[in-house]
């Protein structure tokens, strides 16, 4: 048995583990995968300042996203189709998430329910919307996270049309799978995968089947989003979402200072900025790349916080000390996840925690809340 150091332990497992067709989901971007590349190389090219004589005894990474406190500011990202790369996936992943003291944010594209995670959990979680053409399913929606007690709606703005991701057509990826010859060949060499998935009910989408009218069997990911997500998306459906939810607004997918503006403007408590994994706009910048123009937009009116490319706590630190508020994890998520169920989250959250504070004890720090970008190397 391995024993699991890093992030790129985990996600050596999810690949042994799960059916390729989830882990090659998971685990690319649009296109040339130009930015989903750009997303760690723009993390890899900050250096650190070490610094010596400071004392480092004490130290502190948790921090406050959203006026709650939490362990580290590092919260599970929205991740469409968790309860594929393990049965009952994003209940483990809430519930190790919960246990850890971070926020754990419920994708539209689920497997498991709004209602599902609720009933196995103690401790409120977030909701991510898509604006789909069918608004009395939205409006429905909306009121399924607020009595399943969600504490806020994380509202995606970048997925109205969807990026090719070519091993997704190659793969004909569908949840579940279609049980052809090539799939049933590889998910024979995925035992536990096969196991726990014929031991839950959790298959399909549950937000969705059963809910939105004409899509009982709903399989494609991609034909799905094809149907129902509306293209026709504005600042005005953002504000009809807001005035229906009522509670605390995130926006994310913003990679642009305009668009921050907007979203300012909005009323929005927080922004994301992202670009989606990079699995949609292949040839936009790394999120980390427009951070500090986003944060300078906004100027401390809203939270800021980032997703794209984080597998560490080396990354984690340096986008907080390019101002994010706080970081969202998804591939590294969904690594633990295929590797080891709720064990494996648990796991990929400690990895990064203890990254996070030696590493800021390395830059002489001992509050997270104080490292800013004074602790980057500058060669001259
Ligand atoms: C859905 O959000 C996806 O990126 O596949």
């Amino acid at each position: 048995m391995t024993v699991v150091t890093c992030i790129e332990d985990l996600r050596r497992l999810h690949q042994q583990r799960v059916p390729k067709m989830f882990y090659d989901y998971a685990e690319a971007g649009s296109w040339t995968e130009a930015t989903f590349r750009r997303n760690a190389e723009a993390f890899a090219e900050i250096l650190l300042r070490q610094r010596v004589a400071v004392d480092i005894s004490r130290r502190s990474i948790a921090a406050r996203m959203l006026g709650e406190q939490w362990r580290m500011p590092v919260g599970i990202a929205p991740t469409g189709l968790a309860g594929m790369q393990h049965a009952d996936g994003e209940i483990l992943g809430a519930q190790a998430a919960e246990n850890f003291g971070v926020p754990f944010v419920l994708s539209t594209m689920s497997i498991c329910s709004l209602e599902d995670v609720a009933a196995r959990t103690r401790k409120p979680f977030w909701f991510q919307l898509y604006v789909m053409r069918d608004r009395a399913f939205i409006e429905a929606l909306i009121e399924r996270a607020k009595k399943a007690g969600c504490s806020a709606l994380v509202l995606t703005l970048d997925l109205q049309v969807i990026g090719q991701r070519h091993k997704d057509v190659k793969n004909n990826m569908t949840a579940p799978p279609k049980l052809t010859l090539p799939n049933l060949i590889n998910m024979a060499t995925k035992p536990r995968w096969c196991l726990g998935m014929l031991q839950t009910p959790r298959r399909s989408f549950g937000n969705v089947v059963g809910h939105a009218k004409g899509v009982e069997n709903l399989t494609s990911l991609s034909a799905w989003s094809a149907e129902q997500l509306d293209p026709t998306l504005s600042w005005d459906d953002v504000a009809w979402v807001k005035s229906k939810w009522g509670g605390k607004l995130i926006l994310k997918g913003i990679m642009d200072s305009e668009d921050a503006k907007a979203a300012l403007d909005s009323g929005a408590d927080a922004v994301v900025v992202s670009n989606h994994g990079g699995r949609q706009l292949d040839g936009a910048p790394a999120s980390l790349d427009v951070l500090p123009q986003i944060v300078q937009a906004v100027d401390g009116q809203m939270e800021v916080y980032l997703d794209g490319g984080i597998r560490s706590g080396q990354d984690v630190l340096k986008a907080l000390a390019s101002g994010a508020d706080g970081t969202f994890i998804g591939k590294a998520f969904l690594n633990g996840l295929g590797a080891m169920g709720e064990a494996g989250v648990t796991r990929a959250l400690e990895i990064i925690a203890q990254e996070l504070d030696l590493t800021m004890a390395f830059c002489g720090h001992t509050d997270i809340n104080k490292v800013d970008s004074n602790i980057f190397w500058r060669r001259d």
